[in-house]
């Protein structure tokens, strides 16, 4: 396939006229990235803008603790490399070929001229945008429980002793319902009893949370 196959394959350039693919793909260059070879740093300056046209990449940052957090994997039609350049700021995360990957680049002022002259792009990059953040609050949501979790056991440990679940809800700052939702995965893991009103912790319960 040629370049301008290539780019007419990618579903950010759908809507560009064929004389626009066809400009644009000169513009393109291909590069060839094999399994394991990072694209480019979390923190670097970064200029080039990329769409994937075989392979995966793994967008990752680093934890406080050092460890490697996977922000998303992304396939053939996807693209990456867009903030950096939309926001003049350094690259927000590490990109790392996880299998032999074959790339398209744009350079900065050739991706910038592209949405500039042609808005049914900025839409098109908008709207995935979009979805990325809709995916990323879902993954928040998922953390901010995950953390109501531990804090719920960690309130019925300190407390141990009986009170209702409105009163370890609003201790922790959450609902009562997720309260009660907590405490029934508990029960299902074995490390507390409920029995009526009393909440019995179990003999891992202590050893669960150490
Ligand atoms: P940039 O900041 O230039 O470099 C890192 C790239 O990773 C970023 O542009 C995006 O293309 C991509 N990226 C960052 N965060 C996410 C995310 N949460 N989901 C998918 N891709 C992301």
């Amino acid at each position: 396939m040629d370049e301008r196959e290539l780019l007419r394959s990618v579903p950010l350039f759908s809507e560009l006229t064929e004389q626009d693919t066809v400009g644009l793909a000169r513009l393109a260059t291909r590069r060839r990235y094999p399994k394991e070879t990072v694209v480019f740093f979390e923190n670097e300056e970064g200029d080039f803008f990329f769409t994937i046209i075989s392979g995966r990449i793994k967008v990752t940052i680093l934890g406080d603790d050092g460890r490697e957090i996977i922000l998303s994997i992304l396939g053939p039609g996807d693209f990456f490399g867009e903030m950096a350049l939309l926001d003049n700021e350094p690259r927000s995360a590490t990109a790392i070929a996880v299998e032999d990957t074959e790339l398209l680049s744009l350079h900065r002022t050739d991706f910038q001229n592209t949405i500039g002259d042609n808005p049914a792009i900025s839409h098109a990059l908008i709207k995935i945008l979009t979805a990325r953040l809709r995916r990323a609050n879902q993954q928040i949501s998922t953390l901010a429980l995950l953390d109501v979790h531990g804090r719920v056991a960690r309130v019925i440990l300190d407390m141990a002793r009986e009170e209702g679940h409105q009163e370890i809800a609003t201790r922790i700052g959450t609902t009562r319902e997720t309260v009660t939702r907590m405490l029934k995965d508990l029960e299902r893991q074995a490390l507390i009893k409920i029995e009526g009103k009393e909440i019995v912790l179990q003999p891992d319960f202590e050893k669960s949370f150490d």
